[in-house]
């Protein structure tokens, strides 16, 4: 164990010595907000959109921080700088942001916050083992039964920690195939998102991704979009199915740890020809450059050292 420093509610402690109260709400009632941001050459990318993002969902669910946006991004960069040391020289990290109302009294009123919001804040190493091979071979994406839960319930823009939804439809998308990855629908049979990302079909040349009325607006999304439009890519929101993405071109995620994770696979289904296709390949290249690292390389490189 590196024993990294973790954020606390204003203290910074060794995340082993690391607790909350077991009547905290982001334990009673999963009432917490989060961000989950990665390391490029261990700078945060898009710090500043991934706090503004947090505050919205603060915002909406009437969490009062006690911090200024300006405060929150100190506070992270802090921690970043005090961690740099555990980290080696080319490795990158995540910066994790969760944050709860604070302690819920059982049986009293939960839309109260009761005590000051309990702020957590750390980093772990970017280990991006889990889909490192399928930025050659592509993912098989698998649609479980588990729809996600509509806007109308919950605004799928506010991202919170209440994900046994998620769990579960990824949890039975792993059952079909142990190394799928899910893609969701909302209950009127439309494409959603992935438990932890958005989703791409490239068709006739042009990249088309469902509208934020059914998924998370990922950071991860908007970026793919901008390098897209630098490439001269048009881009398209739309409302697609999954006959959309068992006859597109080219399918791939985005999401933050990965930046783009092509599938080649869609319910059992070829994609095309079953390799990975040019645009998505164009899209990695214009990532890489934006972020100055290779994106593939530093994630195939893991297969080697593990
Ligand atoms: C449900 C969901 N969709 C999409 C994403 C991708 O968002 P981003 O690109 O901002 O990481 C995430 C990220 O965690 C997520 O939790």
């Amino acid at each position: 164990m590196k024993n990294r420093k973790v954020y606390i509610s204003g203290d910074l402690v060794p995340d082993s010595e690391a607790k909350i109260s077991i009547y905290d709400s982001a334990v009673l009632l999963g009432d917490t907000v989060t961000e989950s941001t990665r390391t490029f050459n261990y700078k945060p990318f898009k710090l500043i959109e991934h706090v503004d993002r947090l505050y919205k969902s603060l915002k909406l669910t009437r969490i009062d921080p006690g911090m200024t946006k300006d405060e929150m991004i100190e506070v992270s960069e802090n921690l970043l700088a005090v961690n740099k040391e555990t980290y080696g020289d080319n490795e990158d990290c995540w910066l994790v942001h969760n944050i709860s109302r604070g302690l819920s009294i059982t049986g009293g009123n939960p839309t109260l916050q009761v005590s000051k919001a309990t702020i957590m804040i750390y980093t772990q190493p970017m280990i991006l083992l889990p889909w490192a091979k399928f930025y050659k071979e592509g993912c098989h994406a698998v649609t479980p039964s588990s729809r996600v839960i509509p806007s109308q319930s919950l605004d799928p823009r506010l991202k919170n920690r209440s994900r046994l939804f998620y769990t579960l439809g990824e949890m039975e998308a792993k059952l079909v195939d142990p190394d799928a990855q899910s893609i969701m629908l909302d209950i009127h049979g439309n494409v959603a998102e992935n438990k932890g990302g958005n989703i791409f079909i490239v068709r006739d040349g042009k990249l088309i991704t469902p509208t934020t009325a059914n998924c998370l607006e990922g950071l991860t999304r908007a970026t793919t979009i901008e390098v897209a439009k630098s490439l001269n890519i048009e881009v398209i929101e739309a409302v697609i199915q999954p006959y959309d993405l068992s006859t597109a071109d080219e399918l791939f995620m985005t999401s933050t740890p990965y930046s783009i994770m092509p599938a080649t696979k869609y319910n059992g289904l070829t994609i095309a020809d079953g390799k990975v296709g040019p645009i998505t390949k164009k899209l990695l290249q214009g990532w890489s450059d934006r972020v100055g690292l290779d994106i593939v390389k530093q994630a195939e490189d893991q297969l080697h050292i593990h």
